[in-house]
C-alpha cells in the first residue's frame, strides 16, 4: 500500500521526524519518497498501523491512503447512507483551481454519490485545502471523507485522508496547563513531540529534561508513552511542571504518570542528585535553554552576543555533566538559538558546546534542522547529538 504524509511549515524537521519514527516503529520494509510538499511510503503495515504513527508526530498535518483512482474511494463510501465530504488539493498549478471549478467538482461527485444512493454535503476549502479543526469537526474522517488530489508537474494521484493533526492536544499543552511562564519563553507542543521523535525511543524509556520550565517536553513525552526526569534552576518552574502534568492526567490524557521532578541547576550541580543520576537509567536527553525573554525586533549585537553566551555556559556545562554520567546508547535533540541582529543572524557553533565526544546524526547535516515563523527574529536550530561509545 502507498500512504501520503503532508508535512508541516518546517519541512526537513518533518522529514527527519518521520525518518525516525518510521525506524523506531515499523520493523517491516518500507520505502519513502521525498517531494517538496508531500511524502509517500511504500509499507505492508494496516491503515490502522500507519495512523497510530502519524498520530506520535508532531510535524505533518495528515496522513492518508494513496488511491489510483477517485472511483475506488467512491466505491467505499457508497456502503454509508449519508457523508460529509471534501477536497483538499495540492499542486503547482493553483490557477488551475479557481473557486467556481472545485465548486462544479465537488457537485459532481455529490451527484455521483447520489446515483449510488448515499446522500451527501460537501465542505469547500480555504483557498484549495481544508484545515485540521475542518476535517475534524465534521467528521470527515470517521463519518465521510476528505479526497486528497495530488497534481504536479501533470499528473494527478488522488488520496483519502485517514488522520489530521491532533490541534486539540498540541493547543491544550501549550495554551491551557495551569502554570505557565511566558516570559521565560514556551516550546511549543508540536516542536517538543517533534524533538522527542528525534529521539527514536521506546515506549517505557526515559528521557531528562534539564531546562522544563512549564514542563512542555515532559507532558508531551509522558503523552507518548515516556518516563520523564525534569528540572529546573527555578523552584516555581518545578513545581509548575508538577502541576501540570497532574492536570494532564488528570483529565485522562496519559495512561501512566512515571516521572521525577527536580529543582537542578546546571551551572552548579548539586552533588548528590548528580549521584542519582549516575545511577538513573534514562535514554535521551530533549530541552530547550533559557534564551532570554520574548523578542519582538530586531537585537543588537551586544544583546545577541550576551544572550548566546549564556546558552553556550548552559550547554557546556550540561554536555560535560552528561560524559561523566556513563551513559550507553544516548541521544539528545537541543534547541540552539539563532537571533536576528542589525547586522544579520547571530548563533553559537556547536564545537564551543560539546566536545569530540558527541556526533551530530550522519543522516542530518549540520544547521539543516530549524524551527522558525517566517517573520520571526529568534530561529530555533534543532541538533540530534548521539554520544560516542
Ligand atoms: C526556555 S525555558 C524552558 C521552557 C520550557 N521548555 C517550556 O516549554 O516551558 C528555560 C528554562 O531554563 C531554566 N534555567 C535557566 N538557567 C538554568 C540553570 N542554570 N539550570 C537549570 N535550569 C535553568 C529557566 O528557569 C527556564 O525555566
Amino acid at each position: 500500500m502507498k500512504y501520503f504524509f503532508i508535512p508541516g511549515r518546517n519541512y526537513d524537521l518533518s522529514k527527519a521526524e518521520i525518518v525516525s519514527v518510521f525506524s523506531t516503529f515499523i520493523s517491516s520494509n518500507y520505502n519513502f519518497q521525498f517531494s517538496d510538499r508531500y511524502i509517500l511510503v511504500d509499507s505492508k503495515e494496516s491503515p490502522e498501523v500507519i495512523t497510530r504513527v502519524f498520530n506520535r508526530l508532531g510535524g505533518f498535518l495528515s496522513c492518508g491512503l494513496i488511491y489510483d483512482d477517485v472511483d475506488l474511494i467512491i466505491d467505499e463510501i457508497s456502503e454509508l447512507q449519508r457523508v460529509t465530504f471534501g477536497v483538499s488539493i495540492y499542486t503547482d498549478l493553483p490557477k488551475n483551481y479557481s473557486k467556481d471549478s472545485i465548486k462544479t467538482f465537488l457537485e459532481q461527485l455529490k451527484d455521483l454519490l447520489k446515483s449510488k444512493e448515499v446522500s451527501s454535503r460537501y465542505l469547500m476549502p480555504n483557498g484549495l485545502t481544508l484545515d485540521s479543526a475542518q476535517v475534524l469537526h465534521n467528521h470527515l474522517i470517521d463519518k465521510g471523507f476528505e479526497l486528497v488530489i495530488f497534481d504536479f508537474k501533470g499528473k494527478k494521484t488522488f488520496g483519502r485522508t485517514l488522520g489530521v493533526q491532533n490541534i486539540e492536544f498540541f493547543s491544550k499543552v501549550e495554551f491551557d496547563k495551569p502554570y505557565t511562564n511566558k516570559e521565560m519563553g514556551v516550546l511549543p507542543a508540536k516542536l517538543a513531540t517533534i524533538m522527542i521523535n528525534l529521539l527514536g525511543l521506546k515506549d517505557g524509556e526515559t528521557i531528562w529534561d534539564p531546562f522544563c520550565g512549564s514542563g512542555t517536553v515532559p507532558l508531551v513525552a509522558l503523552s507518548n508513552g515516556l518516563n520523564v526526569l525534569a528540572s529546573d534552576i527555578d523552584v516555581k518552574a518545578v513545581e509548575g511542571t508538577q502541576k501540570n502534568i497532574e492536570w494532564l492526567a488528570a483529565g485522562n490524557q496519559l495512561n501512566t504518570v512515571n516521572m521525577n521532578v527536580f529543582q537542578f541547576d546546571v551551572l552548579n550541580p548539586d552533588g548528590k542528585i548528580v549521584s542519582t543520576l549516575r545511577k538513573t537509567a534514562f535514554h535521551g536527553l530533549a530541552s530547550e535553554p533559557y534564551m532570554g525573554p520574548p523578542q519582538f525586533k530586531r537585537m543588537s549585537v551586544t544583546k545577541a552576543t550576551k544572550l548566546l553566551s549564556g546558552v553556550e555556559s548552559l550547554y557546556s556545562n550540561l554536555f560535560l555533566l552528561l560524559e561523566n554520567l556513563k551513559l550507553y546508547r544516548f541521544k539528545a535533540v537541543i534547541v540552539v538559538p539563532s537571533y536576528k541582529t542589525f547586522k544579520g543572524w547571530m548563533t553559537i557553533s556547536l564545537n564551543s558546546i560539546v566536545s569530540k565526544k558527541w556526533k551530530v546524526e550522519s543522516n542530518l547535516k549540520e544547521g539543516d534542522l530549524h524551527w522558525k515563523r517566517s517573520d520571526s527574529i529568534i530561529k530555533r536550530n534543532i541538533f540530534v547529538l548521539s554520544k560516542k561509545n
